[in-house]
């Protein structure tokens, strides 16, 4: 399929139109930089430098490409940044990507694919969590992305755009060429691997006194290779709706932290800290829709692989990205 691939010079997109290459799709990349890195974008791959929220340049790009299908990655994606800045998170993640929208619909493209986030659901009344749930997202971030969700719903029932939705849960690790590299870096495993390189002095741990059994916050890590499969069943027309993406399992700062120690074999020194504003308690997936309606299978379900694929890019790329 002839892809286009927004944030596809990102964490998650870098790894995903590589994925796609490898498939033999053919992938146009669009990016603003502002996260992304040039040198994350596979060589293969046709690079549009642009931002959206220039609705002329993304109308006459899509306009040029006609693709058969977009997968949207690039947006605002810092929980604690959107509760600084949430106008960032409202303009860059609705109101551009409405922009994007409109240009899908006139360019004739079948398939929508949309990173979400389980950041929409807000803390869950039950965990493992699925789709079921009500969505009351307490940062403006798992907001953004809810309101663009619901954008997504009436763009399918007034113009016919078929779309996948996947609310991921916490990606991490890496693939074979590319890995994490965020300018400021805020990131649990990234931030730990930093102290496990010497490159801090220690990690924070946000918040000790949440309702968990250690008292640190619980997430579901999931690999982005794993996410990048499950936007490749995305691509099936058969296929549409909403899906968590996670594991199933959830693992505390504190664990986290324990494993980064035992796969770098380095000492990993802490310092506690109080709660940072906007982070849910505990985020564990169920992706049992996932499983069945797609046959999506993670390949690196275990927390002690996802660290291993970290650890190995980080130690290959200690200064990240040279861009
Ligand atoms: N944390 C620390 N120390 C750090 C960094 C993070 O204790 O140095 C804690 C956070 O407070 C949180 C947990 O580790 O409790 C995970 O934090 P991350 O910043 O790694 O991830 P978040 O869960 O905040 O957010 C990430 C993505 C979002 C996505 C969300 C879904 O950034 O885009 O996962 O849970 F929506």
């Amino acid at each position: 399929m002839n892809v286009f691939v927004t944030g596809g010079a990102g964490y998650i997109g870098s790894v995903c139109v590589e994925e796609l290459l490898d498939a033999g799709h053919a992938v146009t990349v669009f990016d603003n930089l502002s996260e992304g890195h040039r040198s994350a974008v596979d060589g293969r791959a046709t690079f549009v430098q642009g931002d959206f929220a220039d609705r002329t340049l993304i109308h006459e790009t899509l306009g040029r490409v006609r693709p058969e299908a977009v997968i949207h990655f690039a947006a605002s994606a810092l929980v604690g940044e959107s509760m600084t800045n949430p106008s960032k998170y409202f303009r860059n993640n609705v109101a551009s990507g409405v922009n994007l929208l409109d240009a899908t619909v006139a360019a004739g493209v079948r398939k929508f694919v949309f990173s979400s986030t389980c950041a929409t659901y807000g803390p869950p009344d039950r965990v493992p969590m699925d789709e079921s749930l009500p969505q009351r997202p307490i940062n403006p971030y798992g907001e953004s992305k809810l309101m663009f969700e619901k954008v997504l719903g009436w763009y399918r029932e007034i113009h016919g755009l078929q779309f996948v939705a996947f609310r991921y849960f916490n990606a991490a690790g890496a693939g074979r060429q590319f890995g994490e590299h965020h300018r400021v870096e805020t990131h649990l495993i990234p931030n730990v691997l930093a102290v496990a390189l010497g490159k801090k002095p220690h990690c924070e741990i946000f918040g000790t006194d949440y309702p968990t059994p250690d008292g640190t916050c619980i997430r579901d890590y999931i690999h982005i290779a794993d996410l990048a499969q499950a936007h490749m069943l995305a691509l099936d027309p058969s296929k549409s709706g909403f899906f968590n993406l996670g594991n199933g399992e959830g693992f505390s700062v504190r664990q986290v932290i324990d494993v980064c120690e035992r796969v770098s074999g380095r000492k990993i020194p802490t310092i506690e800290r109080p709660r940072r504003a906007g982070d849910p308690p505990r985020l564990v997936a169920s992706a049992q829709k996932a499983f069945s309606e797609l046959g999506w299978k993670p390949r690196f379900p275990k927390l002690e692989d996802i660290v291993s694929t970290a650890w190995n890019w980080h130690t290959r790329h200690p200064d990240g990205y040279p861009d």
